[in-house]
């Protein structure tokens, strides 16, 4: 059965209805995108695994938490930046690793373009993080850098998403757990996801 969480919480249903609206204008459209980015990483992060610590307080020794994870956050540039902020606000602890794709507009292909990833990588969860999961293509050809570089578990955190890129990734990689804010109707003949919010890189640095 495929991993796949679209979000209910009311908050982030209202920020991605702004996200949408045409006339959120650029500067607005990245304030939403951190702070939706931050509310699904929290989503997403429910089930890390913590191991007991004391911690001394000014009056006695207290039981505690320390999450057990060393956490990688992975941006498809260029749209995932401005979910990696947000996801940064929250664990900002967090290393950042960069994977460059832009998706070419005829065949839908990602081509790789940048790709900064430590020669050993020392974190036991990735956070992918990109507003949009349209075919999928993308959304796999970063999980598979990933895998390569050996980190094992995954998680996909997408803004956005139509069935056909979900069922893409759930078929590619069905142990990565994929957390949506929406899932919409389709992709359309050029492959925007609609009704959808067009496009989040393009919104995010006015560069339509
Ligand atoms: C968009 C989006 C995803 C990809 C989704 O990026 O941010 O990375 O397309 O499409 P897919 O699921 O069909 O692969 P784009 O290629 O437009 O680059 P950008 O981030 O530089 O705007």
């Amino acid at each position: 059965m495929a991993l796949v969480f679209p979000s209910t919480h009311p908050l982030i249903l209202h920020k991605l209805t702004a996200l949408r609206a045409v006339k959120t204008e650029p500067a607005e459209f990245r304030r939403l995108v951190r702070s939706l980015a931050m509310l699904l990483a929290y989503e997403a992060t429910a089930d890390l695994p913590t191991n007991r610590v004391e911690v001394v307080t000014p009056l006695a020794t207290a039981p505690g938490s320390a999450v057990a994870d060393t956490i990688g956050i992975v941006p498809i540039l260029r749209a995932g930046l401005g979910m990696a902020d947000g996801v940064l606000d929250l664990i900002p602890e967090a290393q950042v690793w960069h994977v460059g794709l832009f998706r070419d507009e005829h065949t839908l292909r990602p081509t790789e373009y940048y790709n900064k990833l430590p020669t050993e990588p020392r974190v036991s969860l990735g956070l992918v993080v990109d507003p949009m999961l349209a075919t999928g293509g993308s959304a796999v050809h970063a999980c598979a850098v990933l895998r390569k570089a050996g980190i094992g578990r995954l998680k996909f955190l997408a803004l956005i998403a139509a069935p056909e890129g979900i069922e893409r990734l759930s078929q590619a990689y069905p142990d990565v757990p994929i957390h949506v804010g929406v899932i919409d109707e389709s992709l359309n003949s050029i492959g925007f996801i609609v009704p959808g919010l067009g496009d989040a890189g393009d919104r995010q640095f006015a560069t339509t």
